[in-house]
């Protein structure tokens, strides 16, 4: 069996970021790790290197496959932000190939928001996991490369299976729900700040290289924000639809209504806005209190001329079950808690059954 020594000997054959260095002589290495015969290594990137850099990455990534005994290799590109770097400069969009394993996605559907902290990759997951109820084939990707939550959120651990022909990754599966996170293949603990190119890489790496198989419905946990990487993506993801979640303060709503725009301004229609910890439910008395002024992403919707998608309480079984690993939805899908995610889910499946599947499906860059 092969081991670290090998795995850098292979890549002193591929040349670094500046085009002649051989890899690992330029300290550009940021993580190498062995699990069953697959190899996976990540490399740190300068911005201003970064939109040159996937050739090399394909390249270490080949060099990796023909190592002998290797079970499948998969080489990311990532970034460690200088302490005060200035933030990712605006870049163009560039459509990457279409990758092997995403033909047979149907729609793609983001689940996103204006402002972070509301909900959004409960809302995703408890959707995804509502519709695989429903009988859908469903597939979740965590595009939240800056926090990916959908480990955590389904208490996985261990890294996706590479197919036999190296070429793409196979997603986990939990609850019925085919899942890949860009936490499956680093480290929960590794400080990893990504920069705008870097982001698109990963993503569409996470796209393209993933087996999804037939999916009537991939859900995508968005980054939270309105900023380039989620403008891009919008822009780039061939989207079905969109569905903002927004808590119902007068703040979130404001970013709620920038979420709206994003989408309009790249013509992917909205789904709709969905209400998250809309009102509090009493874990003691199952009393009802309105806490914030309920019923603001109604009234936004409305006002957006967008449809109002529901709205799901604060409460504490919906956070127990994020938090540990058990989204309310799988393991109590007849709960008060589920009902909302389950409608949902429902009112997704129905507004994407009215329109017909869109071509090509997914293009990303
Ligand atoms: N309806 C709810 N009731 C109680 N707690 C909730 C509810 N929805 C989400 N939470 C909790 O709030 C926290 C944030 O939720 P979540 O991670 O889903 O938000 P997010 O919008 O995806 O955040 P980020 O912007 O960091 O990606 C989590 O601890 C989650 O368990
Ligand atoms: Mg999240």
């Amino acid at each position: 069996m092969f081991n670290n020594d090998d795995v850098i000997a292979v890549l002193r054959g591929v040349a670094g970021p500046d085009g002649r260095t051989p890899l690992p002589e330029t300290g550009a290495i940021s993580g190498i790790s062995i699990r069953d015969g697959k190899v996976f290594v990540s490399i740190a990137v300068e911005p201003a290197q970064a939109r040159g850099a996937e050739p090399m990455r394909a390249a270490a990534e080949a060099a990796l496959r023909r190592l002998p005994g290797v079970a499948g290799a998969s080489v990311v590109l990532t970034a460690e932000r200088a302490p005060g770097a200035a933030p990712p400069a605006r870049q163009p969009a560039h459509p990457a190939s279409k990758g092997p394993g995403q033909e047979g996605v149907k729609r793609v559907i983001a689940v996103s928001s204006g402002k972070g902290g509301v909900g959004k990759s409960t809302t995703a997951a408890n959707l995804a996991i509502g519709l695989a109820r429903l009988g859908l084939k469903v597939g979740l990707l965590d595009a939240d490369v800056f926090g990916p939550s959908v480990p955590k959120l389904f208490a996985l651990d261990q890294r996706p299976e590479t197919s036999p022909d190296g070429k793409t990754m196979i997603p986990l599966e939990k609850y019925g729900v085919q899942l890949m996170s860009i936490g499956f293949l680093i480290a929960q603990d590794q400080a990893v700040v990504w920069r705008g190119p870097m982001v698109m890489s990963a993503i569409s790496q996470l796209l393209r290289d993933v087996a999804w198989g037939e999916l009537d419905i991939l859900v995508v946990d968005m980054p939270p924000g309105t900023g380039d990487v989620q403008l891009s993506l919008a822009q780039n993801a061939q989207l079905s639809g969109a569905i903002v979640v927004s808590t119902p303060q007068d703040l979130a709503l404001i970013d709620a209504r920038r979420g709206i725009s994003m989408f309009n301004q790249v013509n992917v229609p909205i789904l709709g806005v969905f209400e998250n910890m809309s009102y509090f439910l009493c874990p003691h008395c199952g009393g009802r209190s309105e806490i914030f002024a309920h019923g603001g992403a109604r009234a936004a919707a409305e006002k957006a001329g967008v449809p109002f998608l529901g709205e799901a309480p604060l409460d504490m079984a919906i956070r127990e079950g994020s938090d540990d690993g058990r989204p309310v939805v799988a393991t109590a899908p007849d709960s008060p808690q589920a009902a909302p995610y389950m409608a949902l889910a429902e009112k997704v499946r129905d507004a994407v059954a009215a329109e017909a599947p869109k071509g090509p499906k997914i293009s990303i860059g």
